[in-house]
């Protein structure tokens, strides 16, 4: 039996636990991001009136970013759907338009799989607005073989961590000038399986790479950038805010590149599939890390249930990798180096 097989039945096992536990929930969970806020979980109601707001959501066409996006909208606030793909974004921004007319929204291009996309998007962007609220940094992939970006980056922590490393830096000074800005971080319980091998950072052409060990080290990333981010503007007296959110387990489009690995990647996948909740539900954490005024910069919120794979959103930990001051300060150097954007 190979490794990754093992690795796949102990996941599928651990799963099962969690589905178990899920089960002899659910008579007390019937109805999920709907529930009245006298419940005591954070929900959508308390999320407060946005008009005026704007804010910037990466990957908005999709799973979380989509059902984030979506939930800004709803409570007023100038949402721009920030996606690669612009037929996606239309289909997303129509879905919103019905389900809420009175959405303030907009699509702009982002591909943060090319540095020169993101200075465009960054450019078009400032060419409208002179402030930005809060900025979501949502889009991500997962599983997929090794390839690289238009800039030559591993295409996980190029897309994952580089873009949204650039994107934030050109569009720091809007942060720094519009009262209590936040940017927001989405990273994942898979950090916990990442590590920062700072000689191979990116498994140059290929070496050593592996689909979940590249995904690990760009959540891992994810966390060690909002540390050091959240430092930084301390440092310099903002009034802006750095956090980190994670969407437990749930049913979106990350896992769809995996299902061609095999048969215990698909086994994987429709076991976790079971197990998901659903994208709005993995959403709230994000929202929450948005929106929410007991939040403090360099928290980081996760859904707060078994094994944090569903649930409503709490704050949570993440592993000690992450809070590795050094690998934080190493990482943002190498960072500024690698995608010439230099800021803080
Ligand atoms: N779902 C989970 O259980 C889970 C668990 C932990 C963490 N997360 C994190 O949650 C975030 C959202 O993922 P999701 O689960 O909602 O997956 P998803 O449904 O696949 O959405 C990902 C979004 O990212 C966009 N994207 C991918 N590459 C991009 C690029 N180069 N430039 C701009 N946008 C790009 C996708 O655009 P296209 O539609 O054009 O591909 C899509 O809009 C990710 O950061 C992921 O790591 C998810």
């Amino acid at each position: 039996m190979n490794k990754k097989l093992l690795g796949s039945i102990a996941m599928i096992l651990a799963g099962v636990g969690v589905y178990t536990y899920v089960r002899a929930q659910r008579n007390n969970h019937h109805s999920l991001v709907g529930e009245t806020a006298t419940s005591g979980h954070w929900t959508t109601e308390y999320m407060p009136d946005l008009t005026g707001k704007i804010i910037v959501v990466t990957g908005a066409n999709s799973g979380i970013g989509f059902e984030a996006a979506k939930e800004f909208a709803r409570k007023g606030a100038q949402t721009i759907l920030a996606c690669r793909n612009m037929d996606k974004a239309q289909a997303a921004f129509a879905q919103i338009q019905t389900e809420i007319p009175h959405a303030s929204a907009e699509i702009m291009r982002l591909d943060l799989a090319s540095l020169s996309s993101v200075h465009q998007f960054a450019a078009a962007f400032k060419t409208k607005y002179n402030r930005l609220n809060v900025l979501v940094n949502n889009a991500g992939l997962g599983g997929i073989p090794y390839s690289t970006t238009d800039d030559g980056f591993e295409t996980q922590f190029g897309v994952n961590h580089l873009g949204h490393f650039a994107l934030t830096g050109l569009l720091i000074d809007l942060l720094l000038k519009t009262p209590d800005a936040r940017v927001v971080n989405v990273s994942s319980g898979g950090h916990r399986f990442g590590n920062m091998d700072f000689d191979n950072l990116m498994y140059e052409g290929g070496k050593g790479y592996s689909v979940m060990g590249a995904y690990g080290r760009s959540k891992l990333a994810n966390l060690l950038f909002t540390y050091e981010l959240q430092c930084r503007l301390e440092a310099v007296g903002a009034n802006c805010i750095a956090v980190a959110a994670h969407p437990g387990a749930s049913s979106t489009n990350l896992g769809s590149h995996l299902e061609k690995d095999g048969w215990h990647m698909r086994l994987l996948l429709s076991t976790m599939g079971a197990l998901a909740q659903s994208a709005a539900m993995g959403a709230l954490p994000t929202l929450r890390a948005a929106v929410d005024s007991d939040v403090r910069g360099g928290d980081y919120y996760g859904s707060g249930g078994l094994m944090e794979a569903r649930g409503y959103p709490v704050k949570v930990q993440s592993n000690a990798a992450s809070h590795n001051t050094t690998d934080q300060r190493r990482l943002w150097d190498i960072s500024q180096e690698l995608v010439k954007v230099r800021y803080l």
